[in-house]
């Protein structure tokens, strides 16, 4: 294949993994988005494999059934709700990947077009130290945010005195470091550079709570694209360094939008310190007030009744993988002729459009689904709010109470409806770990139970 013909293939995926991003802003549009994404890759793949420069067709196919089995393996057995460890886990090979790429190139420099051993490029030397020092922080930070996640640490903030300045030194280490490989290209510098990045990677993520590992995966995928970005200068491959600016740039303002659904600065999140799991000490900290219980019943009456019905999924509408069951409901509701809407908070869940995938699945009408912003002002003149596995995201105390940790956060106006209903399994706190007020409000109904079994227990009640 001529390098020009590899050049307009490798323009035509980068524009195909462009179409991919604007199809995947839209649940309507997201299948288009995936099938461009994949036809993306298979022509890099293709235009790769058949590039003058392959030298082992067996190493590489033995690459991609090995990887290949692992990765279906691993996807096939992998819950919804555990994804975001498994995009960390993915993350932190592609660190990896980049410090190898890096390595490979710095004792074989021949080989990549950049010098000989000794007498790299300057501009080279420059790229493999960020491939490195990215590469490196993104593998260990990675790390330490799957184990947070996976509950194989402490979800809390690991601090201690000192530890910003810490950071800073190890950042301004890493500069000296990719100075001393430039000028001095010694392969003490590399390995120096290596480790120190390895470490700023575990003292980065250590610091930051549970709460706030989400927005951490997301800003690491970022990193990830940077690292692969770097590994596309190295390589000399402009697929490698548009894709790789493609995921870097998504991911920092998936971030972005995260951190705006949660009212937090990104050096806030950054700076760590949020989010302590104390889910656990509030959990079931009623004191001696009472909440209002009721069943399934109660629930279809007051529904039945209803003109208008707002439904609110959260994160515990995915664990217990209600929306099927939701939606049946929804449809007798409208059967009925009660107007039936839901509303979709930013952050609902523990991914960005986690809600909106789950709904889509069940076949829920796009036209049916609002965002807060759209749907925050129609609480007031609705009948029941049905709130199902979500907690946080409406919580009042982000209005009232300064001290809370989810205080600023926008949240869905529920109480404002004439009845709130919580579908949960217990009295228990959600992923900020704060009470809900809510609960004892005088319109408040608690309808403990499973979300899918409560769902289907009342649609055999509307029945
Ligand atoms: P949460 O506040 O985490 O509450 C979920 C509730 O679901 C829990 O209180 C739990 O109570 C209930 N639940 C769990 N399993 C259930 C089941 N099988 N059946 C019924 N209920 C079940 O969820 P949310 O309101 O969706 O808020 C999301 C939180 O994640 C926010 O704090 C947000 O800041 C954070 N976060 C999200 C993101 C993104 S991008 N989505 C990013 C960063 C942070 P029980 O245990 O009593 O059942």
């Amino acid at each position: 294949m001529t390098e020009n013909l590899a050049a307009f293939l490798y323009l035509i995926a980068s524009v195909c993994f462009i179409l991919a991003l604007k199809g995947l802003s839209s649940p309507e549009s997201a299948q288009s988005g995936n099938r461009f994404g994949m036809a993306g890759m298979a022509i890099a793949i293709i235009t790769t494999l058949a590039l003058p420069g392959v030298v082992s067709y067996g190493a590489i196919l033995a690459g991609i059934v090995i990887g290949g089995a692992i990765g279906t393996f691993v996807a096939l057995r992998i819950q919804m709700t555990a994804l975001p460890q498994l995009v960390a886990a993915f993350h932190s090979l592609v660190g990896l990947a980049a410090v190898f790429v890096a390595a490979a190139a710095f004792y074989t420099p021949e080989a990549y077009g950049i010098g000989v051993a000794g007498d790299i490029a300057p501009a080279s030397l420059v790229e493999m130290g960020l491939g490195v020092a990215i590469g490196a922080i993104t593998f260990t930070g990675s790390i330490v945010a799957f184990a947070k996640l996976q509950g194989l640490v402490s979800g809390a903030p690991l601090v201690f005195t000192g530890q910003h300045y810490l950071n800073a030194a190890l950042g301004i280490a890493l500069v000296v470091l990719i100075v001393a490989l430039v000028t001095g290209q010694s392969a003490a510098a590399f390995w120096a550079l290596t480790a120190v990045a390895l470490l700023l990677g575990l003292l980065l993520i250590l610091p930051i709570g549970g709460a706030d590992m989400p927005v951490v995966v997301s800003m690491l995928n970022s990193y990830s694209g940077w690292a692969a970005c770097g590994i596309g200068f190295t390589l000399g491959n402009n697929l490698l360094i548009i894709t790789g600016a493609l995921v870097g740039s998504s991911g920092a303002i998936l971030s972005y939008i995260m951190c705006k659904g949660m009212n937090r600065s990104i050096f806030n999140v950054i700076l760590g310190g949020f989010g302590t799991d104390a889910a656990g000490a509030a959990a079931g900290a009623t004191g001696d007030r009472t909440v209002k219980t009721g069943s399934a019943e109660d629930a279809a009456f007051l529904m039945e009744n209803a003109s208008s019905v707002i439904i609110v999924p959260g994160y515990g509408m995915a664990v217990a993988q209600a929306q099927h069951a939701l939606r049946e409901m929804a449809d007798l509701l409208k059967e009925k002729g009660a107007k039936v809407t839901y509303a979709i908070h930013p952050v609902a869940g523990r991914m960005p459009g986690h809600m909106n995938v789950l709904l889509a699945e069940a076949n829920v009408p796009y036209d049916e689904v609002f965002e807060l912003e759209d749907i925050n002002r129609d609480f007031t003149s609705t009948d029941v709010a049905f709130v199902i596995g979500a907690n946080d995201v409406t919580n009042p105390a982000a209005k009232t109470d300064p001290k809370s940790p989810i205080y600023g956060m926008p949240i869905l106006d529920v109480e404002k409806a004439k009845t709130v209903l919580f579908v949960k399994r217990s009295m228990a706190s959600g992923y900020a770990g704060v009470e809900n007020e809510l609960f004892f409000r005088d319109n408040t109904m608690m309808l403990f139970g499973d979300a899918k079994k409560m769902c289907e227990e009342i649609v055999k009640s509307l029945d």
